[in-house]
């Protein structure tokens, strides 16, 4: 990927999913040295389960590698049993968030309203959110994927994203975990219909907001996605549970 003055550094996220018990944090603790001795072009995070968060952060602490939460709730506090808000997983030491990730759309009915809302709870307390959006096989073999994806991220972004750090993440249901990936042109199209909302949504920073691509992220696949146009970084699930392809995927940005 080449970087210009005014392109920001690429983002590789992993997100752990519900995966991971203490002794994975040998992962994350190979990824952060090996970040450490050779500084790669991207940033770097890892956004573990709730509850691993303290630990990770205080096993990177000091380390390039970023720690994010993958979910929050849309309120600071309050009588909501078995959710954890944005301040929480700041005071936990994350630094970022992924939100509206389709797993949770689909698993949590969660709607564009309310991962908006999810948004400015997390700018509040300081994240850094990653905006996830993306469509089903259904839309894409009916020719919708450009118009679901454009629509939830126009209905997912609030206006006070404005100036801030975040970043779009395209992540088609039907590429998740399945070893499928669209075709680069593909990605592009997407991700280029991407930068128009952001550019008519935010102007000038919305053309620096990294978009990431996420789905079937592999050592093998990650060069090839990562050189095409307006993709900004990747949201990596089952590849960043290993170190070995993590660190793969992060020499490929
Ligand atoms: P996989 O990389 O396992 O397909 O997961 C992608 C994803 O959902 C990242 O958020």
């Amino acid at each position: 990927m080449t970087l210009s003055l005014t392109t920001p550094r690429p983002l590789i996220a992993g997100n752990w999913k519900m995966f991971g018990l203490e002794t994975s944090l040998d992962e994350a603790r190979a990824v952060a040295a090996a970040v450490a001795s050779k500084p790669p072009a991207a940033r770097v995070a890892l956004c573990p389960p709730a509850t691993l968060l303290h630990r990770m952060s205080e096993a990177m602490a000091g380390e390039g590698v970023l720690v994010g939460g993958q979910d929050c709730h849309q309120s600071p506090s309050g009588a909501h049993t078995g959710d954890v808000s944005a301040t929480m997983l700041a005071d936990a030491g994350a630094r970022l968030v992924i939100l509206g990730h389709s797993e949770r759309r689909a698993a949590h009915g969660e709607s564009d309203a309310l991962v908006s809302a999810k948004v400015e709870a997390a700018l509040a307390a300081g994240l850094e959110p990653i905006v996830c959006c993306g469509e089903t096989l259904a839309q894409r073999d009916a020719g919708q994927a450009q118009a679901v994806v454009t629509g939830m991220a126009r209905a997912s972004l609030p206006a006070s994203l404005a100036g801030q750090d975040f970043a779009v993440a395209y992540e088609p249901v039907w590429a998740i975990g399945t070893g499928r990936t669209p075709t680069v042109a593909d990605i592009a199209a997407i991700h280029a219909a991407l930068r128009a909302v952001l550019i008519e949504r935010f102007g000038q920073h919305g053309a620096t907001v990294p978009i990431l691509y996420g789905g079937s992220v592999k050592p093998d696949n990650a060069r090839e996605i990562l050189a095409t146009p307006e993709v900004g970084g990747a949201l990596v699930g089952g590849a960043s549970l290993k170190a070995a392809d993590f660190l793969a995927i992060i020499d490929a940005a």
